[in-house]
């Protein structure tokens, strides 16, 4: 039987939000906010170990308690350039400690996605257990979308029919998904999806709903504990 594993590449610098500490840190309900996917994936039942993949010169990481993990945490400081070299050193790493097969399914989880649920991920993890490629999490397009020219003028309309935005967990089958990583290093991938696309392979796209948005702007983050809060005093 294939087993399930989550892996949160968070060796990013999340330049945009304009803080030096890394954005997976900031304090989120008095929280680094890295913990709350972690919490979400560790409590999944189906999800046998999470693997976060920290920046080889990362301290942060060791100020914060951890241990109401270990059960499930595996920690690997080897994370790389670009977020897809992140992902695929975690997976060499997490293979040569013997920790996964290559028919398991690997659950790429960005840090800066907090507010993921369990619905949502029971729901993902249901939708492709048996599905030959694989997937992600995604919602349609609800927004017109204008293409800009150089002066930031709308040079046109974009229709918005078949566009989905991606989010995470995108779930992949081990030996496809470092395949996929493998021969991505040339491309320019800013997700998993897209690493299995370029070898040709359509992905399912499971909806999930809006409150998993990234954290990538100051204000997204005060939009998140909302949510948090919310969720923890209903
Ligand atoms: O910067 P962005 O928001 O797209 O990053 C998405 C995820 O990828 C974050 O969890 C970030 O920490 C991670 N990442 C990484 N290694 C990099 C760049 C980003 O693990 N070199």
């Amino acid at each position: 039987m294939s087993k399930f594993f989550a892996l949160i590449p968070a060796a990013g610098s999340g330049a945009r939000m304009g803080n030096e500490l890394p954005k997976q840190y900031l304090s989120l309900n008095n929280r680094p906010m890295i913990y709350h996917a972690i919490s979400t994936l560790c409590q999944n039942q189906y999800i046998t170990r999470v693997f976060v993949i920290l920046a080889p010169n990362d301290n942060e990481w060791f100020k914060h308690d951890w241990l109401e993990f270990s059960e499930k945490l595996v920690v690997f400081s080897c994370g790389g350039l670009t977020r897809a070299d992140s992902v695929l050193n975690g997976l060499t790493a997490a293979k040569q400690k013997d920790l996964v097969d290559t028919d398991d399914w690997i659950l790429v989880h960005d840090a800066a996605r907090p507010c993921l649920t369990s619905t949502q991920l029971d729901k993902l993890i249901s939708e492709l257990a048996i599905d030959n490629v694989g997937g992600l999490l995604a919602i349609p397009v609800a927004d017109t979308l204008k293409r800009s020219n150089t002066e930031n003028r709308v040079s046109h309309t974009e229709s918005r029919e078949n566009l989905w935005q991606a989010q995470t967990p995108q779930m992949f089958r081990y030996d496809l998904l470092t395949r996929a990583l493998r021969n991505a290093t040339s491309i320019n991938v800013t997700d998993d999806a897209s690493a299995v696309e370029a070898l040709g392979f359509h992905p399912k796209l499971v909806p999930g709903d809006a409150y998993n948005f990234k954290v990538t702007y100051p204000q997204d983050l005060a939009l998140a504990e909302l949510i948090i809060q919310k969720r923890n005093n209903p």
